[in-house]
């Protein structure tokens, strides 16, 4: 699968209007504005654009030689061209630019789809978080956790 020539370019505070939209159309549980606000301040938020369309983005958190992701998503439209992999393969990148040695984050047990993602991407389970995620109706959902380790990849 070969995905479209696609530029990144971090996020601003102008791209609100285009990541609530998106956010809302990919989570469950989408962020309030203050948090993607707060986010812009202090984490890397990496936009994939289209043109002048922002088709998907992510935000990590990096602490010393540790990152963890905390979102990534793709515009529903465009889902399964491989600008998922292409998006988390540069996060990645410019996560171990920046000195990150490791990228930890936890996904939906039910989340099948982001799982395939981590899995072709080189990313290990490491474990399981139980009851970790609010569901519907008061019920509770497993986390699954993942590691990619940093070191060594193309920067
Ligand atoms: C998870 C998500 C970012 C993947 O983006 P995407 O652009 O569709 O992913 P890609 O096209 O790069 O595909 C990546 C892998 O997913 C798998 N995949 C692709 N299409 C798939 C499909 N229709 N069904 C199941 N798996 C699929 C494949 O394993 C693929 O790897 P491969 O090309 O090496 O075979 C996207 O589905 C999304 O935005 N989901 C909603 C937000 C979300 O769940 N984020 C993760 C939170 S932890």
């Amino acid at each position: 699968m070969s995905a479209p020539a696609m530029d990144f370019r971090p996020l601003a505070p102008t791209d609100l209007a285009a990541l609530l939209p998106l956010d809302a159309a990919t989570n469950s549980h989408p962020w309030h504005a203050d948090n993607w606000a707060d986010s812009l301040r202090s984490h890397l938020c990496l936009g994939l654009f289209d043109g002048p369309y922002l088709v998907g983005f992510s935000v990590a958190s990096r602490v010393l030689d540790e990152a963890e992701l905390l979102a990534i998503a793709v515009d529903p439209a465009r889902h399964g061209q491989g600008l998922g992999k292409l998006l988390l393969a540069e996060t990645c990148n410019r996560l171990a630019a920046d000195g990150a040695a490791m990228l930890f984050l936890e996904v939906r047990a039910g989340n099948r789809r982001a799982q395939a993602l981590y899995d072709s991407a080189g990313g290990s389970e490491t474990g399981v978080r139980r009851n970790y995620y609010p569901g519907p109706a008061g019920t509770r959902e497993d986390a699954r956790l993942y590691a990619f380790t940093l070191t060594g990849i193309a920067v």
